[in-house]
């Protein structure tokens, strides 16, 4: 989509965008990551600038992705660096959309310096939880701020990727949940970039397969709504 055919329907809104893996250190040289590429963050960001948006797009680490024009970029590396920026970000803030893939757990100990090999097998990883970014912006957040969260699921005995989705957005408790579903979804012949968008008021919409910049809209769209 060309940014010139856009609505300027976010102008004067200030969004906030989380995108990418974090990070958690064990030590001076390593980490507990993911694959994140950030790409998805990015393009929500692009898209909402381009449709009038202020935003703050607040960036884990990500494939080598160029900064979107007019956007505030803020590095955050560990899960506890993107729970501050985002946190600090949402304060004014319209709308925030949590994309990054934040680790849901980190090593309890930070080795100081780097760990060694050493002749002993090595001590099984102690990890602890993270704290849920997404859980506490909606219940912080201001009167009338949109919360928008992502998921990734896979069907399973226990139900399809619909059936978690639904799952995941009553216990967010945000206004949004997009699902993309991943995996060799066996309920549903669905391409990487499809997915769902639910609503808590109950609207669920099918997202076609196309690019992160169509879904992008797709969100923005819906974002807008409820604004
Ligand atoms: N999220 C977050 N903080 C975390 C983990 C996830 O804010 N510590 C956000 C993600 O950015 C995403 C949403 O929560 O918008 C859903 O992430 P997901 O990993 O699917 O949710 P979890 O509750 O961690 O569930 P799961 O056990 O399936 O990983
Ligand atoms: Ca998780």
């Amino acid at each position: 989509e060309r940014g010139d055919a856009l609505p300027r329907d976010l102008a004067g809104r200030h969004v906030v965008v989380s995108a990418g893996g974090t990070r958690e250190a064990l030590d001076p040289v390593r980490f507990l990551g993911n694959r994140s590429s950030g790409r998805q963050g990015y393009a929500l960001a692009r898209v909402a600038a381009q449709r009038g948006a202020r935003v703050t797009l607040v960036a884990a680490h990500t494939a080598d992705l160029p900064d979107p024009a007019a956007v505030d970029v803020v590095r955050a590396g560990s899960a506890a660096q993107l729970q501050a920026a985002v946190h600090d970000a949402a304060q004014d803030a319209d709308a925030v959309v949590m994309a990054a893939a934040v680790a849901d757990f980190r090593p309890v100990d930070l080795a100081v310096d780097k760990i060694k090999r050493g002749d002993a097998e090595p001590e099984p990883l102690r990890l602890a939880q993270n704290p849920d970014i997404l859980a506490g912006l909606v219940r912080e957040r201001a009167p009338g701020q949109v919360v928008v969260g992502f998921a990734a699921e896979t069907g399973d005995a226990s139900g399809d990727v619909l059936h978690h989705g639904r799952a995941k957005l009553r216990r967010k408790g945000c206004d949004l949940l997009v699902v993309n579903a991943v995996g060799d979804g066996k309920a549903f012949e669905v391409g990487e970039n499809a997915g769902w968008l639910l609503g808590a008021d109950g609207g669920e919409s099918e997202i076609p397969n196309g690019s992160k910049a169509l879904l992008a809209s797709r969100v923005w769209d819906a974002v807008v709504e409820r604004l």
